[in-house]
């Protein structure tokens, strides 16, 4: 099969990146960025590995360090002259710069966010490396649809005289996010655009597969930003697209089976996506007799979440299903505390010393690994430092002291780590796993207990699990104007119970009750989100629902802020 490698050198996106060329149907591995070149293709360039592996091209991931700090990683420089194709981005041209002479600088502003570049310097019909390959590069900026750039539209001559590239003026919405910049291009390499401000935005070098890209195609933000990746992984690398997510099962399985040999696993399963899909492949992978799988009922649950758990579950085929109640522990526990970060520590380790109790009560040995179902934007947001990522919020899945013990005894399993939410549930319904639990909204580890602003006691917990019954019910039954149901429609929806009373009437009587804010975004990945335009009437309607129905809540607000600068949860 063939691969594309990316050299990991330490941006928030780098995962997302390969995943994107993934998403093309091109096997990707992300990898240190000073991994050796000849561990990147041990039987040398052009060749297939033992697995029969065939590495087509390199790209550069971004990184939060300057070239010109002593920090900044450097690849092998035999990379630059193995023939193999390369795309550095954002840091990776700047990388490619420094390592070629060309000088990089800090600029008095960064640019970031979308920032259109220009391309108007000599089209690729130039005489570069080779004519054609840079073509089929630029056709990714082109009309081209995604469709025909796989299909191989872009091969053959003269594609690079088609449409907007050639015409020697074009340009595009790029996503930026950098503070340094290209100030002299190599010796050797040509500019082909540039940003508004006048940052180099496109470099290729003359005569070898080089290619510097100062945006990133892979995020959300950039237009034509996978047409792009495609220009490079099928135009300019050839590659051949295998990739399959039954290839993917198969492999996260035998990693699984390998690393976990004989022993027991034990999953704390919290009702979500990510959880329940990585008991499916527990459950897949091994015996499902020595998967335990642990649902603990924290009395944060949303409504009658423990029932259709639990029904899940058995049918996932579960052996060993320990369901716990565990509610007046919980509540004990956080009696009091009203920090949101102070919460979800107590919820985190709480969770942890239940797991322990009982997985001694159980009888589980020592040994027994502990599976997660971490997903990649868990783990950058909680800053986890290999990835360089800064703490937003300490998720209690991947913050907690007690999983970083088992983590550095080498006992935590976490087969999603690498995945995007969207990946998660394609994988799942490749589980086979019913529309009812791969369709349902992310809900977070703490659960209610960070839905509720301030301290959660018993009677916040349910008042809001009932309007927030009432809100999902509606959003299941509601269509949107693309006929779509709104819960189908909608990334993510819950309701917040805010610290706040405020005065209303009933009857004629004046009365003191509670403030909801509703909240609904759209997402792809969690990392940036926004608000979902509801009609006015559907908004109105779920209002007017939830205060007659929940008598403890008297006003109902809906939340207009994006992510950023919003967090999507309110604590
Ligand atoms: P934020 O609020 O950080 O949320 O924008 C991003 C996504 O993550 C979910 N979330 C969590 N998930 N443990 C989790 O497992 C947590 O502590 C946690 N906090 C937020 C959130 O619901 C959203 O989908």
């Amino acid at each position: 099969m063939d691969k594309i490698i990316i050299l990991d050198f330490g941006s928030r996106l780098t995962a997302l990146l390969g995943r994107r060329v993934r998403e093309l149907g091109v096997y990707s591995e992300v990898i240190p960025g000073t991994t050796p070149l000849a561990a990147i293709v041990p039987g040398g360039p052009n060749r297939p590995d033992s697995k029969g592996d065939m590495v087509r091209g390199i790209i550069f991931s971004g990184s939060p360090e300057s070239v010109n700090s002593k920090n900044g990683p450097v690849p092998d420089q035999k990379i630059y002259d193995c023939g193999l194709p390369i795309l550095g981005i954002c840091y990776g041209i700047q990388r490619i710069t420094a390592d070629h002479g060309g000088q990089v600088a800090a600029m008095p502003q960064r640019e970031e966010g979308r920032v259109e570049v220009k391309g108007k310097f000599p089209a690729p019909a130039d005489p570069v490396f080779d004519r054609e390959k840079v073509g089929r590069f630029f056709t990714g900026f082109d009309n081209y649809s995604l469709d025909q750039i796989k299909k191989g539209a872009v091969r053959g001559a003269g594609a690079s005289a088609n449409g907007v590239c050639a015409a020697g003026e074009w340009s595009f919405i790029s996503y930026m996010a950098h503070g340094d910049k290209v100030e002299r291009i190599p010796k050797g390499f040509r500019q082909y655009a540039e940003s508004v401000s006048g940052c180099p935005s496109v470099i290729v070098h003359e005569t070898k597969p080089i290619i510097g890209l100062q945006f990133h195609p892979e995020a959300a933000g950039c237009d034509r930003g996978l047409e792009i990746l495609a220009g490079f992984v099928f135009g300019v690398c050839q590659s051949a697209p295998g990739w399959t997510m039954e290839q993917y099962v198969n492999e996260i399985c035998s990693s699984l089976a390998k690393k976990v040999g004989k022993e027991p696993v034990l999953l704390l399963i919290s009702g979500g996506v990510d959880s329940t899909v990585t008991g499916a492949l527990l459950l897949k992978a091994l015996n499902p007799d020595q998967v335990h799988l642990m649902y603990m009922d924290t009395g944060l649950m949303r409504k009658d979440e423990t029932k259709s758990v639990k029904e899940t579950l058995e049918r996932l085929g579960a052996r060993h299903l320990h369901i716990l109640n565990c509610e007046n522990e919980f509540l004990a526990a956080l009696k009091g505390a009203v920090d949101p970060e102070a919460k979800r520590k107590i919820i985190g380790d709480l969770y942890i010393t239940i797991q322990e109790r009982e997985t001694a009560r159980i009888g589980l040995p020592e040994t027994t690994f502990m599976a997660q179902g971490t997903i990649y934007p868990d783990i950058i947001e909680s800053g986890r430092a290999e990835l360089n990522g800064a703490l937003v919020k300490s998720h209690h899945n991947v913050g907690s002291p007690l999983v970083d013990a088992k983590r550095r005894a080498g006992r935590v399993v976490e087969p999603l780590e690498k995945l995007y939410k969207d990946e998660v549930r394609i994988l799942g319904s490749f589980l086979g796993l019913g529309k009812d639990v791969i369709g349902r909204h992310p809900f977070p580890g703490p659960g209610l207990g960070v839905r509720i602003l301030g301290e959660v006691t018993k009677e916040k917990c349910d008042i809001l699990r009932e309007a927030d019954a009432i809100f999902i019910n509606e959003l299941k039954k509601r269509k949107a104007k693309s006929g779509k149901f709104l819960y189908d429609e909608i990334w993510q929806a819950f309701a917040v119970l805010l610290p706040i009373k405020s005065v209303g009437v009933e009857g004629s009587k004046r009365v003191y009750t509670h403030v909801l804010a509703l909240r609904a975004i759209n997402s792809t990945d969690a990392m940036t989100a926004e608000v979902y335009p509801f009609e006015t009437k559907d908004l109105l309607e779920i209002s007017r629902l939830i205060t007659a129905n929940v008598k403890e809540i008297g006003r109902v607000a809906y939340d207009i802020s994006n992510k950023p600068p919003a967090t999507i949860e309110w604590e």
